[in-house]
């Protein structure tokens, strides 16, 4: 039998892949042929084929070394792969995505972790998750002002459509969307006691904390696909931990997000009608302090800029020396906090695209 384009592609994808893996986990030559052989079988036989359990762990963990944008890959090894492709509803899908947010969150004591569900099979998504991460904060336009997260509008409005109605707070956690193929979307709300959450406060400002507010100890991209082999993962969920200024010089601080910096300065006293007073400047810093403090008071995991950039000095050094070259994106790496201080400012990088990996996606429809 004669294979067709996209099975010829798959097929070589899937030889790439599993001679790197196989030579990464120590496995013979032997071995890597048979087990090509295997998969070409399958894909002659049913037009995909299906990783083992260690190709799907050992897998996720190069794509997670091979994304570009994450600063925090030294540790890629580290990645707990939870294996959850048999999964077919939306409802054990959502047990499974409380599993990971408990795992992964473990009390602050932050495990990187991914949940895989089933690949996509002729163009079809088995599963889908609309959230862009599991855990996020809904934003309302009210007229000119708007409340919570700016960047979760579009999909606060659709929650509303599917029949959610939220506290209207700047902190209200978005239920989960969980989409099975050809079915409605469907909502589910994770219990309190699974989201751990960070009351902002400053070690020496104290009026920080009289701003009441909050941000959230997990990280977990939910709307990415996994690329291992030319097998598409449309649902993989993962995280790491936050990096501070992700909080405290982004999502805290941009003034299309929840825009402190204003009000931090007040609090401080600063002359904000002179750009040259450099308040923005001083009440980036102390809004960062206050994020640091908070979490580590808080006892959840969370990295500094500096330490992160000299983690990541260590991975470029690990992977040089077994002979891998380092890609990475430099508009991403860099801190948004004094990057010229790090070393990574001064470098630049290949920004190819390596696969595995992690791509973005369409939304569902
Ligand atoms: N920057 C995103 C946020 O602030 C999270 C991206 C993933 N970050 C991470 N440290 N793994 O919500």
């Amino acid at each position: 039998m004669v294979l067709s384009v996209n099975r010829i592609e798959l097929f070589q994808e899937a030889i790439q892949f599993i001679h790197s893996c196989y030579d990464e986990l120590g496995i013979s030559q032997e071995e890597q042929l048979m087990r090509v052989k295997e998969i070409e079988e399958e894909i002659i036989q049913t037009g995909t084929y299906t990783h083992t359990q260690s190709e799907l762990t050992h897998g996720a963990k190069m794509a997670w070394r091979n994304s570009n944008h994450c600063i925090g890959r030294l540790l890629w090894e580290t990645l707990e792969v939870f294996d959850e492709r048999q999964v077919t509803t939306a409802k054990d899908a959502f047990e499974k995505l409380k599993h990971h947010v408990d795992y992964a969150t473990n009390d602050g004591d932050i495990r990187s972790t991914i949940t895989v569900f089933a690949p996509r099979v002729q163009d079809k998504d088995p599963l889908r998750i609309w959230n862009h991460q599991l855990v996020r904060y809904a934003g309302y336009e009210d007229g000119a002002t708007i409340i919570g997260d700016s960047a979760s509008i579009e999909m606060t409005k659709l929650c509303e459509r599917l029949g959610w109605r939220g506290n209207k707070t700047p902190f209200d956690v978005l239920p989960l969307v969980i989409q099975e193929f050809g079915k409605s979307p469907r909502l589910f709300e994770l219990p309190k006691s699974s989201v751990k959450e960070v009351p902002i406060s400053h070690p020496e400002i104290k009026g920080i904390s009289e701003l009441n507010t909050k941000w959230y100890a997990v990280p977990i991209i939910s709307n990415m696909r996994l690329d291992i082999g030319g097998i598409e993962y449309p649902m993989a969920p993962f995280n790491g931990w936050y990096m501070g200024t992700e909080i405290g010089a982004r999502n805290l601080a941009d003034a299309d997000r929840y825009n402190l910096l204003p009000s931090v300065a007040k609090l401080m006293g600063l002359n904000t009608k002179s750009n040259r007073s450099l308040w923005i400047d001083k009440a980036l810093v102390e809004l960062n302090i206050a994020v640091l403090h908070s979490y580590e008071k808080e006892g959840v995991t969370l990295v500094d800029h500096h330490t992160a950039a000299k983690q990541f000095k260590s991975f470029e050094k690990k992977e040089r020396s077994v002979g891998r070259r380092v890609t990475g994106n430099w508009v991403w790496l860099i801190p948004p906090l004094s990057p010229a201080a790090t070393h990574v400012y001064h470098k630049r990088f290949a920004n190819d695209i390596m696969t595995p990996n992690f791509f973005y996606q369409k939304d569902p429809e």
